[in-house]
């Protein structure tokens, strides 16, 4: 299951975490639940033309009496002086929605604390390995630009790094301890942090 994947805690008590692109705050609920003294989602609903997140965010944090806080802003203008700084970032299906995926890193890194855990997952581009004809593209960073809508129809989508570009991104941004938690699908997962 996802939550397993992401490779959330069970005992989060007396964490303060923050969820980039939050959508309806279903990880944000999840994070209260374990014990975080602190949550706080942060989504910029305009970026994505078809997101009902805001009422559904809303809406469940109502019915659980939730205090998360929701920002409604972009990634692109975290600052520890604004949110202050996070024991635990979460950053799940948004890193390919990013124009700019190297600011947010470096945003992200930003407000978080020196021990602190960043939980990636993201889109990945899967590489064409014809090694028989020495062709090995896993050795070459390279992303794959989305000028339109060629990512499942989706023009939210952006960029889609390939293992290797992801992970000497996440390097260039100060996260040089990586630990890959696996794939599913089209999907890659990491566990995030900065060297001791
Ligand atoms: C595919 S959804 C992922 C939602 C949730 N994190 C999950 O894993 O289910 C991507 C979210 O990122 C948000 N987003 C896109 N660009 C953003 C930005 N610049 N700053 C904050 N959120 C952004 C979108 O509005 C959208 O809700």
């Amino acid at each position: 299951m996802e939550l397993a994947r992401i490779d959330l805690p069970e005992d989060l008590t007396g964490l303060q975490i923050l969820d980039i692109g939050c959508s309806d705050g279903f990880f944000c609920f999840e994070c209260e639940k374990r014990g975080a003294a602190r949550v706080v989602g942060i989504e910029d609903f305009t970026s994505t033309p078809r997101n009902y997140g805001l009422s559904g965010f809303n809406i469940a944090s109502g019915i659980l009496g939730s205090s998360a806080k929701l920002i409604t802003d972009s990634v692109y203008r975290l600052s520890p002086e604004e949110v202050g700084t996070f024991d635990m970032v979460l950053f799940l299906n948004t890193l390919y929605h990013l124009k700019h995926p190297l600011l947010a890193l470096e945003r992200i890194g930003s407000v978080l604390e020196p021990n602190g855990v960043m939980l990636l997952k993201t889109y990945f581009h899967q590489d064409l390995r014809l090694k028989r004809w020495g062709l090995d593209l896993t050795k070459r960073p390279m992303m794959r630009f989305f000028p339109h809508d060629e990512l499942n129809r989706d023009s939210s989508n952006w960029w889609a790094p390939n293992r290797r570009c992801l992970e000497d991104m996440l390097r260039a941004t100060g996260f040089s301890e990586l630990v890959r938690l696996g794939t599913w699908g089209d999907r890659i997962y990491y566990r995030c942090a900065r060297a001791a």
